[in-house]
């Protein structure tokens, strides 16, 4: 396994719309497994494979403490949603900044799994925030997009400010 370099935060590579994943080959599977390492690694929750400069319709989440609970989403599509909830969102490509969004509180999805295969799957709560802050990267969209065009200039400085600090030391 490998850990994969993350893209940050104006990054316009971020705002690639991922292709529909074709081939579930033995490249696939362990491009998975490093995007596995690189997001526990981070820590982070989720991780889509846009984050890591590969732009095709793949994400993975894991929210629970133990990272015993793996999801790996292919293709996935919101099928339906309902209800909403505001929560704090973070992201490993805009790192240290946290916001509310608001999302659906409940969705279904359905994507394929490793190999090929469909399935669906049913989310709430923090599960369906992951998945909906994911399916956005996929679409080239970031958390900071929800906020105000001024508190986004202000993320971006600050992180402009925080790169130039840590290239001093
Ligand atoms: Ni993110």
């Amino acid at each position: 396994m490998a850990k994969l370099e993350i893209l940050e935060f104006p990054d316009s590579r971020l705002r690639t719309v991922a292709k529909l994943v074709e081939v579930f080959d033995a490249p696939l599977a362990r491009l998975i497994e490093d995007m596995y390492e690189t997001m526990y690694d981070a820590p982070g929750i989720g991780l889509a494979a846009t984050q890591v400069n590969v732009h095709q319709r793949l994400l993975i989440a894991d929210v629970s403490e133990d990272h015993d609970t793996p999801l790996t989403l292919i293709n996935p599509l919101i099928r339906e949603q309902s209800g909403t909830q505001i929560s704090q969102e973070g992201c490993l490509s805009v790192p240290g900044i946290f916001a509310d969004v608001e999302r659906a509180e409940h969705i279904v999805v359905e994507a394929q799994d490793i190999k090929g295969k469909s399935w669906i799957l049913e989310a709430e709560e923090m599960n369906a925030v992951c998945i909906q802050h994911e399916i956005d990267h996929l679409n080239g969209k970031l958390f900071v997009d929800y906020l105000s065009t001024l508190k986004r200039d202000m993320i971006r400085r600050k992180l402009d400010k925080q790169r130039r600090l840590a290239v001093g030391t």
